[in-house]
């Protein structure tokens, strides 16, 4: 439990503090491609030029991620803007322990490994192949494999998704050709190695916050059951069903890998299974799938007996899953929970594709709350479509919900997140992203009226870029093409600063309206609470205000 916080004597307001956190929404390296700048955006416009503001670090060491050559993402970034202060995160975490070997010393790789070794069984590895470094890191698998092997199992079969969200659209077989020769040069008389299954990581296994069970059913029925339509080897089933479908990689359709008619790795009873995502929030589905004795969500037709570990503990609170290998960052202290013991009313609220990123993320990756009295979750359901077709997503019943809310007086904090930045950027389709940049910018006028009557204050923020950042860039800056003039599409997150902008209706000259630059968005926490009337706990990163 943590103390309460020391009222700093010097602000208080009649409303909330309304945190936005604009998912995905940077300010752009380039001109062109820059789907927020391209936007006609006048509410932000208009806060920008009357209100304060900075720009603030969201991406490598300022979030915990290992070098600055790292995006941020939404996982570090809720983190570090719910406990205010920053973590080694998974990336990091799970290599250091791959580099010193602590994993494979540990009591559950010893175990999966001794369970195969006994049962003459097959060790399977599940997860995202790239080097995206978001959820996952093919180095890591790759350490993992030979390790397996040099610990004596025979067989390991690997059932890897396609990026194309953290790596290039179509960066795929950069990744699984030469993996499947990595495989290949290991494979001997006594090491049997090579990829079993695949998919597209928006079509099979990777569902999160519950948005979409029938995506974890592909991925059993395509991992587990071997059911799908079969291929000789991964290579082919990429270029085939690209060919067919044209989809970008986080889209290709499901494949199973077959020799003469039988799928070469599904999973059996006493088999090992290694789920080699560290992140949880896509991880925790299809965890539950293999370990809940009865699971509603979908038929798993047959349930193998293994012993399953995820790369991390993906819930801190339910103990997600029983076994893991790497030991999550310990953030402790987080805002919600000082601020539930100082007695301060929180809402919080999104739409299913973000709803744990304001709750789980936020909170330290934990899903429960700390004062059911003091806190309500509100979760709008997302639609279940590619986001470029919807690209206004629920924005609107956020803000709805949001102005009830203020209007209603009850909260002293509230903090939502719009998705449209980050899901429709995720899409490649710059058309979409401005589109659902000035849908967005018309909800936070509204918001904008709702809490300056209220005599609130908005600190408008986001998690780290995505939507600034929609081409591809060669090193010396020129946008690449594709062969038919158009720009190559980036789907991933950028590099680039987010906003910061302190928009306080009664101001009164509390504090000085010259921000603190060169912060990151750690500092989020003891802003707003300072806006809140109270200091910061001491350890906190730094605040954006300094108080007179
Ligand atoms: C995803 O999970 O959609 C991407 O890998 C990262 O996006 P997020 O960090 O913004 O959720
Ligand atoms: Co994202």
């Amino acid at each position: 439990m943590v103390d309460a916080l020391k009222k700093n004597g010097k602000i208080s307001r009649k409303g909330p503090v309304v945190l936005v956190i604009m998912d995905g929404v940077g300010f752009g390296k380039y001109k062109e491609g820059d789907g927020v700048a391209a936007a006609l955006t006048n509410n932000l416009n208009k806060l920008y030029k009357t209100s304060p503001w900075t720009k603030l670090k969201a991406h490598g060491l300022a979030v915990g991620l290992p070098s600055d050559d790292d995006m941020g993402n939404s996982e570090v970034g809720h983190n570090a803007m719910g406990c205010g202060r920053v973590f080694a995160q998974g990336a990091k975490l799970v290599a250091s322990s791959i580099e010193t070997k602590a994993m494979f010393q540990g009591n559950t790789w010893t175990k999966l490994i001794g369970n195969t070794k006994t049962k003459n069984s097959t060790l399977h590895f599940i997860g995202l192949l790239s080097d995206g470094n978001v959820h996952s890191n093919i180095e890591n698998l790759k350490a993992m494999v030979l390790q397996a092997k040099a610990d004596g199992v025979k067989k390991v079969r690997v059932h890897a998704l396609l990026d194309g969200r953290d790596v290039g659209e179509l960066s795929a077989l950069e990744f699984f050709d030469p993996f499947a020769a990595f495989l290949k040069e290991l494979s001997d008389e006594s090491f049997d190695a090579m990829i079993a299954s695949g998919g597209g990581r928006m079509v099979i296994t990777m569902d999160r916050y519950n948005a979409n069970w029938d995506m974890v059913k592909k991925g059993w029925e395509t991992h587990v059951l071997g059911e799908g339509r079969s291929f000789s080897s991964a290579h082919e089933a990429i270029n085939t069903l690209r060919a067919e479908t044209g989809a970008i990689d986080q889209d290709l359709p499901p494949f199973v890998i077959a020799k003469d008619g039988k799928p070469v790795g599904t999973i059996e009873d006493g088999d090992s299974v290694i789920l080699f995502n560290f992140r949880g929030d896509r991880a925790l589905e299809i965890t539950k799938a293999f370990e809940a004795e009865n699971l509603t969500e979908f038929d798993r037709k047959r349930r193998p007996a293994v012993e399953y570990a995820g790369m991390m503990e993906y819930d801190g609170d339910l103990h997600l899953p029983a076994q893991y290998l790497v030991q999550p960052p310990a953030i402790d202290k987080t805002m919600a929970e000082y601020l539930c013991a100082s007695s301060v009313k929180q809402f919080s609220i999104s739409e299913t594709q973000k709803f744990g990123h304001v709750t789980y993320f936020f909170n330290g990756n934990r899903s429960g709350k700390f004062d059911d009295k003091l806190e309500e979750y509100v979760e709008i359901p997302s639609d279940i479509l590619p986001f470029e077709q919807r690209p206004w997503m629920k924005c609107a019943e956020i803000a709805d919900r949001v102005i009830a809310e203020v209007e209603a007086g009850k909260w002293d904090f509230i903090k939502l997140n719009f998705p449209n930045g980050d899901m429709v950027g995720h899409t490649g389709n710059f058309e979409a992203v401005v589109c659902s940049m000035e849908a967005m910018d018309l909800q936070i006028g509204r918001i904008y009226q709702a809490v300056s009557k209220a005599g609130g204050v908005m600190v408008i923020t986001a998690d780290h870029g995505n939507a600034d950042d929609m081409f591809e860039h060669a090193k010396n800056g020129d946008v690449k093409f594709k062969e038919n003039g158009d720009p190559q599409s980036k789907t991933s997150h950028s590099l680039n600063p987010v906003p910061c902008i302190i928009v306080d209706s009664a101001y009164n000259g509390e504090y000085s309206k010259e921000l603190n630059a060169g912060l990151g968005i750690s500092s989020i926490p003891a802003t707003c609470m300072n806006l809140m009337g109270y200091d910061a706990p001491e350890d906190y990163d730094k605040s954006i205000i300094n108080l007179n």
